[in-house]
């Protein structure tokens, strides 16, 4: 598939995978990209997960033809990305490997890889392959320490390794904002630091499209898409709105959940509200990222918390939840603990606006509970 008139599409779409990095639901799949730059020199971008080395190589074979490759440049080594690249070093043994120093050992360590005809990549590194050079663009902690995008001066084009990626293999028809957002809170979320740091490199830079190394090539509208991913690597909400995630044994506390909502909704509010024990974890704290106030209901359970409001709480903090109004509704039937655990939970998470009243259910909804509900609704909608 042509990318422009040189640069060619040769990845794979992985419609088999049940989990992405062992935890990610993808029930549309997940695809991984692969490039290859036509020049006086040719260079193919990253490689695929092992499982399609076959199908893969067979398509970068046929885009090169009868030209043998000059570079494999390896952006990050994660094996979804790497996972062939003993299978064209088998085919391809005299191309010159280019990745960044951090790279090197980890292609030793995973796969024994440790080629003499090496380019080590750094920020002023240039390669020439003819009528383009490519630049570089070393991104740590954009996923992983050794990552680096690559930019073609000619053409135009960002290969921005898993920036700028999505769930979901993209011979599926979907809308990318929602998986975007889910893959990025998921897996980058916690980087927001070097993200940005990232974007204001790009900002320098005249864009025509953005290859990515999973989800669609993105050639129009890209401003969108720039603004989406400073709005979440700087944690700021995207959009006004409450989500309500709650827990539930016996109904009590969804009922107190359902009740909010109402309240809410009659007050104007966008409001969603997230079954946790019934919801994709990683979708209820990517919407906990999007809007810009959160509730927390949940029953006490054995001394804490129940068990997925825990996790959902640690995985907030894990990703650097920051900068929203919360609420908490806790629910208790001898000695109701759910909000003294969740603050503590959520103590290391910088500039959140706790939400008053802080309401207690004893075991069913009452007339107090419900009047606190409503002076939570009050005090959301503000
Ligand atoms: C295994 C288990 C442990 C519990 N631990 C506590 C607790 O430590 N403190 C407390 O007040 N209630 C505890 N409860 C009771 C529930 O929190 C309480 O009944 C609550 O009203 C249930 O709300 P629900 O109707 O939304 O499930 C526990 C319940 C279960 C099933
Ligand atoms: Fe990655
Ligand atoms: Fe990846």
């Amino acid at each position: 598939m042509k990318i422009t008139d040189s640069i060619l599409w040769v990845g794979v779409h992985d419609h088999a995978i049940d989990l992405f990095e062992g935890q990610y639901a993808v029930p549309n799949g997940m695809s991984y990209n692969s490039y290859v730059i036509l020049d006086e020199k040719c260079a193919v971008m990253d490689t695929v997960d092992a499982r399609f080395a076959g199908e893969w190589l067979e398509k970068a074979s046929a885009a090169l033809g009868d030209r043998e490759p000059d570079y494999l440049i390896i952006q990050h080594v994660e094996p979804d990305h790497s996972g062939s690249i003993l299978r064209f070093l088998e085919k391809y043994p005299k191309v010159t490997l280019a990745a960044t120093s951090k790279a090197f050992p980890m292609l030793k360590n995973f796969y024994g890889v440790d080629p003499e005809a090496r380019v080590e990549l750094k920020a002023d590194t240039v390669l020439a392959l003819g009528s383009r050079s490519l630049h570089f663009i070393p991104a740590p902690m954009v996923h992983w320490p050794e990552v680096t995008l690559t930019y073609d001066d000619r053409d135009r084009v960002l290969f921005s390794a898993d920036a700028f990626g999505k769930f979901g293999a993209w011979d599926t028809e979907e809308p990318w904002t929602d998986e975007a957002r889910r893959y990025y809170i998921g897996i980058v979320g916690k980087f927001g630091a070097p993200v940005q740091a990232l974007l204001k490199k790009a900002a320098g830079l005249d864009i025509a499209a953005v290859c990515p190394l999973h989800g669609p090539v993105l050639k129009e509208d890209l401003g969108t898409y720039l603004a989406l991913y400073d709005v979440w690597s700087a944690y700021r909400p995207e959009e006004k709105g409450v989500l309500i995630a709650y827990t539930s044994v016996y109904g009590h506390t969804r009922a107190a959940a359902e009740l909010l909502k109402d309240r809410l909704a009659a007050k104007g509010q966008k409001v969603r509200l997230m079954d946790l024990a019934r919801s994709d974890p990683a979708e209820a704290v990517a919407e906990a990222f999007r809007y810009d106030r959160l509730v927390l209901a949940s029953t006490s359970y054995n001394g804490g918390v129940f068990p997925r409001m825990r996790q959902f709480a640690e995985e907030l903090a894990e990703h650097g939840f920051q900068n929203r109004k919360v609420g908490i509704v806790e629910n208790g039937s001898w000695a109701p603990c759910a909000a003294k655990t969740l603050r503590e939970k959520l103590e290391g998470c910088k500039n959140l606006t706790w939400a008053e009243p802080q309401v207690t259910i004893r075991s069913a909804l009452d007339r107090d509970s419900r009047e606190a509900l409503e002076a939570l609704a009050a005090s959301l909608a503000e």
